[in-house]
This record gives C-alpha cells, structure tokens and sequence, in this order.
C-alpha cells in the first residue's frame, strides 16, 4: 500500500475525533492542535508507556512536572533569549515562508524550485507578561530541560538520589515557529519528554551498559558522509560508535535504551543521524537525531544530546547559587555533566499513526494496526442483537472491564457495520455475545489485524485479554 498522506492523515484524525484543529470555528490557529477524544486517550497511553519505561522501571530516574512560565532569568542563562533563533526566508518564486538552519541556505532551494531569499533571524520563544501592575517580561517554555536544571540540587538532597541519576518530565513547550507545518509535526504547542541524567564529569564508565546495549543497531548517518553532501545509511551497532570515539559510555548506553523504546512501541524503522558539528545547538558538543519515515519524508522524532555541563554552569553563572554536589563515590564535590534523551511526543504520535493506517481492500476499510497496548479503545463488547439476555452478559463484561482497560459498548447497527467502526479505530478486541453465550457462559474474541474469532468462557476472558493487550501471548495462540 502507498503510504497514506499528511493531509489525508490530518482528514482522517478528524473524522474519526483523534485531532481537531484549535479554533475550528473561526477558521483554525495555525500551529495549534487539539485532541479529541481517541486522540487524547493514545496520547495518554504513549506518555504512560514512556513514564513506565524511564522513569518507573529505572531506579536511577525520577519524574517532576515543573511550571510552564518561569523567571525570564531561566531563559537568559539558558542562552534561549539570545541564540535560540531560525532563519526566516521567503521563496522568491511562490513567496511562501520557510524556516531554515543557517547552514542550508544557498543549499537548498523551495518546494515549487524557487531560490530563497533571507528575511532575517527569528527567536522562537514565547514571549508573554506577567503581573498586572509593573508586569514582568518572561517566556513560556521552549524545553522542558530548564525546569529539570533548576530543580537539581532541590532533588538530590530531598530526594536523596546520588550520582550518576536522572530527573524526567513530560509537558507542555511552546515555539514561535515561523513555518507550522505538516499537521502535528511542526506545530507552536507541543509535548517534549525528556530527562537530563547528571554524571560525576570524571566518570567515563557507565556500569549499565551491557552486551545487549552495545549489540544494538540501526541506520546511521555520519558527519562525514553528510559533509561530502551524501545522504546514504550505514548499519552499525552501539559498540562501533564507541569505538569511533562517537560516543561516550553514558551516551551510548541511553541511545541504545531510546532505540529499545522505540523498537517496543514497533517503531522499528528510525534511523539515527549525527549532527554536524555547525547545526549542534548551543548548549550541546554531541546529538544524534532519531529519524522515521513520515509521508513528508524523513525527520526528526527525538534526539540525544551532551549537553556537559552547559546548563548548571551558566545557572551557577546568573543565579550566583552554588549547584555542586558531593558524589558519594569520589567523595568531591562536582558540577555534573548531563546526558539528555529527548523526545517530541507528538511526533511520535504521529509516527504511531503512520504507520498503522492500512487500508485493507478485502475488508474495504481502514484497519488502524496500533499495538493493542497503546490502542485508545481496547476492548468493544457486542451483543450480537438487541437480545435482553445478550445485552445483560455484554453489560456484565463492560461493567468489570471499563474498571481495567478503556472500553467501548455497543449494540447498534449490523455486526459487521460494528467491527468496521473499530477496525478504524484501531479497537484491537472485540467481544461478541451471541446465542452460545447463554448456554456455554463463552464470548467470541475477534482479532483486528487477522479478523480471526476464538470461542473463550466468560471467567477466562480477563487473563486472556491482559495477556494478550500486553503481548505475552499473541493471537493465534488461542
Ligand atoms: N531539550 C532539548 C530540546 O528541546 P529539540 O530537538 O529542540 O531539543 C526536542 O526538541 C524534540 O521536540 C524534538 O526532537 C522534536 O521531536 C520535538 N519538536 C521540536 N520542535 C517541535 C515542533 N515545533 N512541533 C512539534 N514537535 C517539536
């Protein structure tokens, strides 16, 4: 199947009430999205299944939710006010606005072939005011790093966490992008998930790296072969970047473990780019992108940075507050260097969606191949007609099971017209109560992906689902 289009994408979300536009009534806002109701409930499984991933099952991470508006100073020392612009320029040709890295210009040309022209530099943040009286010029946040940066003295002595450890957040971050563009990918209002993780500056070795993380491999793209204006991918592994000298052990070991994500939410396609070293952000010595293959081309999801000790330093610098602590291990006071994972959440929303619309021709539908775990719906239960016996066991099992899982009921419309709406939706179970219901207390299981259907007893079904909306078992197991 030729991949969907964004627009088709963007249609699609609406219609079925996983994305509206922001102010759909008076025409949109561009660069702001709201979701709706499926879409807030993948949303919410995506960010869970990352919190879970990084934060709960690491006994080294913890999570904070900082404020969205802070002291304008956080954004001066951050060096955000003063370095974190775009290049503004407009196509000669069809006039259009784009938003370049300075390094591309005279390099590439517009859409419709037109040459650029520059219209000068442009700071992405959000400037607002605050206090009503002598109101006070501060930012909405572009990342959600600074909160974490100033928050880490408060959390190592009250949450007692020693050196090497990592301090995560999920929110809201906010760009004054010149160009929205390509539905959620570029937009003004977005989610970032990240977490910076503070080593001891003298510490080279990361303990947790194993053989599993060093086997890791992907396509990569090096500094070299895009210098030479070359685009093509290499495979390698964990081990020869570090090899390479690359990466170090602590980068290493988190690029692997944000690979592995990825590969468990079956984003098995990303691709990892490094940044040459005139397009590496202010604050960082070393990225790599984390790239997938959007209908738009390939771009960036998420991305890996050594940020040192940039941040704390420059923090230490305008706050005039000491922010070095004492490593147990070394028994000396540091500054911690940092390691930042981050990722753009509704990119990977989107990345998510891309890849699971299917158009089956034999069912004459869409099929949305979410994984079942990160599925908005998990379960449909039907009766298989408006039967007062069926609709009393379909109300039992929707009963016991919206507790656990989000679950949809509905006995309206012809069975096949049922399963078409979740085969949509992406809804990878549903539950059938027909007249072998009542004599054999047994539902039937059908499959969104293979439309296959298993007769389980009622008193099974719990454990069976659980094992199968978590991937223990699979399907044709049954
Ligand atoms: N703290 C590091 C940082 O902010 P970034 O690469 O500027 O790094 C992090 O942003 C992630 O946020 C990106 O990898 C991307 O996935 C996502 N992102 C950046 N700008 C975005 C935008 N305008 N709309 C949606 N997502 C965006």
């Amino acid at each position: 199947m030729d991949k969907i289009s964004i627009e088709e994408l963007t249609n699609f979300c609406k219609a079925k009430g996983f994305i509206f536009r922001s102010s759909d009534i008076y025409g949109g806002f561009s660069g702001f999205w709201d979701f709706g109701p499926l879409g807030v409930e993948l949303f919410n499984n995506i960010k869970q299944n990352w919190w879970n991933y990084f934060v709960r099952k690491k006994d080294n991470v913890v999570g904070i939710e900082s404020s969205v508006i802070s002291s304008p100073k956080t954004w001066i020392a951050s060096g955000h006010v003063e370095n974190f612009n775009d290049l503004f320029v407009k196509c000669k040709k069809c006039k259009k606005n784009f938003k370049l890295d300075e390094r591309e210009f005279g390099k590439v040309n517009c859409e419709c072939g037109g040459k650029f022209e520059k219209q000068g530099k442009f700071n992405l943040m959000f400037e607002t005011n605050v206090g009503v009286t002598s109101p006070e010029k501060t930012y909405l946040r572009g990342e959600t790093a600074q909160g974490i940066f100033m928050n880490f003295k408060l959390i190592e002595q009250t949450s007692r966490m020693q050196l090497p450890f990592g301090i995560a957040q999920i929110g809201k971050c906010f760009r004054n992008e010149i160009a929205p563009r390509d539905f959620l990918f570029r937009s003004r209002e977005f989610h970032i998930g990240e977490f910076e993780f503070f080593i001891n500056p003298n510490e080279k070795k990361c303990p947790l790296l194993d053989k599993n993380h060093l086997q890791v491999s992907f396509d990569f793209i090096d500094e070299e072969t895009q210098k030479k204006g070359k685009y093509n991918l290499k495979k390698v592994k964990i081990e020869e970047l570090i090899k390479k000298n690359k990466l170090g052990e602590w980068h290493a070991y988190w690029l692997a473990e944000q690979i592995n994500w990825y590969k468990l939410l079956g984003l098995n396609e990303i691709k990892v780019r490094e940044h040459t070293k005139d397009e590496l952000s202010h604050y960082s010595s070393a990225t790599f992108d984390i790239d997938y293959e959007y209908p738009f081309g390939s771009q960036e999801l998420g991305g890996n940075a050594n940020r040192g000790q940039y941040d704390l330093t420059q923090h230490e610098k305008f706050s005039k507050k000491d922010l070095k602590i004492f490593d147990e291990k070394s028994g000396k006071k540091v500054l911690p260097r940092v390691i930042e994972p981050t990722f753009g959440i509704e990119r990977i929303f989107l990345a998510l969606l891309t890849k699971a619309y299917t158009f089956d021709k034999k069912r004459d539908n869409v099929v949305l191949k979410l994984p079942a775990n990160l599925a908005p719906v998990k379960i449909a239960v039907l009766p298989l007609i408006k039967k007062e016996e069926y609709i009393k066991i379909a109300k039992n099992i929707f009963d016991e099971f919206k507790k656990i899982w989000n679950v949809d009921y509905d006995h309206s419309g012809s069975i096949g017209r049922r399963y078409f709406r979740n085969d949509e939706i992406g809804t990878p179970f549903c539950l059938t109560i027909d007249e072998d219901s009542i004599k054999n207390n047994d539902v039937t299981i059908r499959d969104r992906d293979s439309t296959k259907q298993v007769r389980i007893k009622i008193k099974n079904l719990k454990n069976i689902l659980n094992d199968l909306i978590d991937g223990k078992i699979n399907f044709d197991s049954l």
